[in-house]
């Protein structure tokens, strides 16, 4: 299980909730509505949809996380479960949700169709499901130099453990599950990191899905291969780093 950072993650990688306010506009969270918002992290965008008047509920499999999301915000309900193994009873919830909420979190959880078996429970007929993750060619480059650097430096070559799936592949995976893909969008959206060090402090802080069962030494000595390796590529340009970001962006409903 990844460890996390939370104040590394609210500081340099804000990004992660501050792009998330996008996708609020398309949840359009209704005052009274019971919303549950899986991979809340420090529960920042948990408290926006709080703030909209409807009932929101914070799920993350951090527990680091889901201590820092109380301090911050101890009005709100959370809870630390898996997304992909979690049912109502889990979360002490009666009544099932009207909308679930998920950003930049389903990338890290291969067993993608325990999460949609899980969601789907969790909601009401008729009930939303709005999401952004990592789709088909996510930070493409950061995985490559990663691998290529581990491979250089210890022979071994790992394939990572994202869930970076295309939008054919995700959208039968809902229409499998009694849902109605609505509107889905795979774009790109280059994302700038902080620092002389930003590929670098990107691969600390994320890369523990590409160095899977590497000693922190040598993970460190790739981390900084990998950034070298990519000072040459169009992720840096004029001293500053750029991630490859590319995202999945889905509005479904539960007909069935
Ligand atoms: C993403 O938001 O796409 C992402 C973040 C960290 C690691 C991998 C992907």
């Amino acid at each position: 299980m990844q460890q996390w950072n939370t104040s590394l993650y609210d500081g340099n990688h804000a990004f992660v909730f501050q792009f998330g306010k996008d996708l609020l506009s398309l949840l359009k969270p209704e005052p009274g509505e019971h919303i549950l918002d899986i991979g809340c992290g420090t529960a920042h965008l948990t408290q926006q949809i709080a703030e909209s008047g409807a009932n929101a509920y914070g799920l993350d499999a951090s527990d680091e996380m889901i201590v820092e999301a109380k301090r911050l915000y101890p009005a709100i309900p959370f809870a630390v479960a898996s997304a992909a193994n979690f049912s109502l009873q889990d979360l002490d919830q009666k009544e099932p949700f009207d909308a679930v909420f998920s950003n930049a979190t389903l990338h890290w959880i291969p067993d993608a169709e325990g999460v949609v078996r899980s969601l789907s429970n969790a909601l009401k007929p008729q009930g939303r499901f709005i999401a952004e993750f990592g789709g088909k060619g996510n930070v493409a480059l950061f995985r490559k130099a990663a691998r290529t650097a581990l491979l250089e430096l210890t022979g071994r070559d790992i394939a990572d453990r994202f869930y970076f799936p295309s939008p054919a592949e995700y959208a039968s995976l809902l229409e499998a599950h009694g849902f109605r893909v609505e509107a889905l969008w795979h774009f790109d959206r280059p994302t700038p990191l902080e620092g002389s060090d930003g590929a670098a402090n990107w691969l600390r802080m994320f890369g523990g899905a590409i160095f899977v069962d590497v000693a922190p030494d040598v993970r460190e000595q790739a981390t900084v291969r990998a950034q070298d390796l990519l000072r040459s590529s169009t992720l840096f340009h004029d001293g500053a780093w750029t991630a490859d970001y590319v995202r999945l962006r889905i509005v479904a409903k539960k007909i069935a």
